[in-house]
């Protein structure tokens, strides 16, 4: 027997007494009142995450996580010793809950796809210099600022008690979402006989307000109801850029994903601004600096010119493009203004930018 670790010795004494029969089973007797439920599928999508939240108590979620701050599972019996991680310090439900959180999850799981796979990409053509260019443009944008929406959520899920899985889960589907997303817009770059084209320094500076968010919730606000709200009507309107069946699947598929995104942010800021009205103007101010950000953003001038070109359908057709980036600007002003309405909040009066493009 090589020198072991106490830990290790300590493990190898437990085994030999079990092998020996001396066993204790104490662990049977654990969590009387958890005992006896029996889970069901509600339907053909199989046994979800608000299903087993049906049964007992264990769709019980505390206002207080576990003040343990372990990884013990909700509705587990949690031993004395249970020792405290220290990370998990986001323990106040209100910071982080949105009542849509499992159903979102269990349709994440449902709808996931695969750009290797579920993209027609044997019907790709080849095009015209200025679309291609344009096209791998903005692809190179969205490559490059997709993934800021994996980092925020991966910044805080750490931090967040596990008696609130249901976000923590969700969150983890986001991350995955949008490295699809990432990966998506690189592959349409490198697949057609062009490649990627300018990165954007712009973008990167004005992306940094979401994760540099002082808390998760002005985050949330700033990300999945800012950002991921203009993203989504994009995607919406994706008809407006694609080039191919390619570009439509793609655009499809990536809005179904926004869609989640955007109705956690929506649900979570309705959350927490009926447990803390008293913080209302904190959205207000991340909000604005986040409106200046986002108008910034998607009017810096390789986005605005090859989207322009796109949507107008060639270099000659600019000024028709533009006519309808600004028409999509005023839904994307419209669908927004919307969803802070059904969180609770209004700012109908208070947008830092324009509600129309001067073009
Ligand atoms: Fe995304
Ligand atoms: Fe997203």
């Amino acid at each position: 027997m090589p020198n072991v670790s106490p830990n290790v010795e300590k493990a190898l004494d437990t085994l030999s007494d079990v092998r020996r029969g001396k066993l204790d089973l104490g662990w049977m007797k654990s969590n009387p009142e958890g005992w006896g439920v029996k889970a069901t599928p509600r339907d053909e999508r199989g046994l979800g995450l608000e299903d087993i939240n049906r049964v007992g108590r264990y769709g019980d979620v505390p206002d207080e996580g576990s003040i343990f701050g372990s990884m013990a599972p909700r509705g587990s019996e949690i031993p004395e010793d249970m020792p405290s991680l220290g990370c998990y310090d986001i323990n106040d439900k209100s910071l982080v809950w949105a009542e849509n959180a499992a159903h979102l999850y269990d349709e994440a799981v449902a709808r996931q796809w695969s750009s290797a796979r579920d993209i027609p990409w044997g019907e790709l053509q080849p095009q015209r210099d200025d679309l291609e260019k344009a096209m791998c443009q903005v692809c190179t944008n969205l490559a490059e600022i997709e993934f800021v929406a994996g980092d925020m959520p991966a910044k805080w899920l750490h931090r967040i008690n596990h008696d609130f899985h249901e976000v923590k889960l969700f969150l983890a589907s986001q991350i995955f979402d949008e490295a699809r997303h990432m990966e998506v817009f690189r592959k349409r770059a490198l697949a057609n006989g062009g490649g990627l084209l300018r990165s954007s320094p712009d973008s990167e500076q004005l992306l940094r307000v979401i994760l540099e968010a002082p808390n998760f919730t002005t985050g949330s606000a700033l990300m999945h109801i800012l950002g991921e709200g203009f993203v989504l009507t994009l995607f919406r309107n994706g008809e407006m850029f694609a080039l191919t069946p390619v570009e439509k699947k793609i655009f499809r598929l990536c809005m179904q994903d926004e869609a989640r995104h955007v109705a956690y942010g929506t649900m979570h800021l309705k959350y927490f601004l009926e447990k803390h009205p008293e913080r209302e103007s904190e959205i207000h101010d991340i909000l604005r600096r986040g409106e200046e950000a986002t108008f910034s953003l998607n009017q810096t001038q390789d986005t605005v010119e090859a989207r322009a070109i796109l949507a107008g359908g060639g270099l000659e057709y600019i000024e028709e493009g533009f006519k309808k980036l600004g028409y999509l600007f005023k839904k994307q002003i419209h669908e927004y203004l919307y969803r802070l309405k059904m969180a609770g909040i209004d700012r109908t009066n208070k947008l830092a930018i324009p509600v129309e493009l001067p073009i």
